[in-house]
């Protein structure tokens, strides 16, 4: 995937960065209802609306996460990303994590999937996506900020300000 001379994302991918990130948030948010809907088939219950709507939502937005991820992985094979800012520890540990964010959004939808319409051992393994994102999204945050006030580097600035 290494494209020569980006300098930056384009307009649409930091769009694409921004709405995954608030998209995620809203999936580990949202969350509790969908197993009990699930809970609630599988012991002949009724859920009550709200959960059932809830569960709804985490389904499609979901699915729409596997889309966006889908394009969003496209378009940086296509158009590039910049090369990490630094070099050492600290521009290794940005590309293992940013893989493991990949790794991780694609995953989780099919996994959910599968924890779905199957059961059993997937929701186990969906299940385990949540704490792997807490810690991805927390060092992830962490490192921005490391990055903006300690190394003064600029790569805050390259998540909001499309490249010309
Ligand atoms: C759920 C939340 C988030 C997810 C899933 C996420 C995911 C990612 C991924 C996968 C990349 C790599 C992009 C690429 O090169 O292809 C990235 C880049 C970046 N993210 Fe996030 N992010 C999230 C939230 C945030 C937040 C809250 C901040 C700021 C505090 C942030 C700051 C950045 C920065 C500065 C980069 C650019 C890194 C670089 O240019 O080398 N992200 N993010
Ligand atoms: C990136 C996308 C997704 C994220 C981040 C996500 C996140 C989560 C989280 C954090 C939980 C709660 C785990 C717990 O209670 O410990 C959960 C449960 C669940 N999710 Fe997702 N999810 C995603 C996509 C999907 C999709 C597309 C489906 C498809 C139908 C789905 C179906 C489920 C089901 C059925 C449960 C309940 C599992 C159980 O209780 O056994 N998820 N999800």
């Amino acid at each position: 995937m290494g494209k020569k001379n980006v300098t930056g994302y384009t307009a649409l991918q930091l769009i694409l960065h921004w709405l995954i990130a608030a998209f995620v948030i809203l999936q580990l948010v949202f969350v509790e209802t969908i197993g009990k809907v699930v809970d609630a088939g599988e012991r002949d219950t009724m859920p009550t609306s709200a959960d059932r709507f809830l569960a709804d939502l985490h389904y499609w937005v979901g699915i729409a996460l596997l889309a966006l991820m889908a394009l969003r992985l496209w378009l940086r094979a296509s158009r590039g990303a910049p090369p990490v800012a630094q070099g050492g520890w600290v521009g290794l540990a940005g590309k293992v994590s940013h893989a493991t964010f990949y790794i991780v959004l694609i995953l989780m939808p099919v996994s959910g999937l599968l924890a779905f319409y199957l059961g059993g051992l997937f929701g186990e393994a969906h299940e385990l996506g949540k704490p792997a994102l807490i810690v991805l999204i927390s060092l992830h945050a962490v490192a921005a900020l490391y990055h903006q006030f300690w190394l003064k580097d600029g790569t805050l600035r390259r998540i909001l300000v499309p490249r010309r």
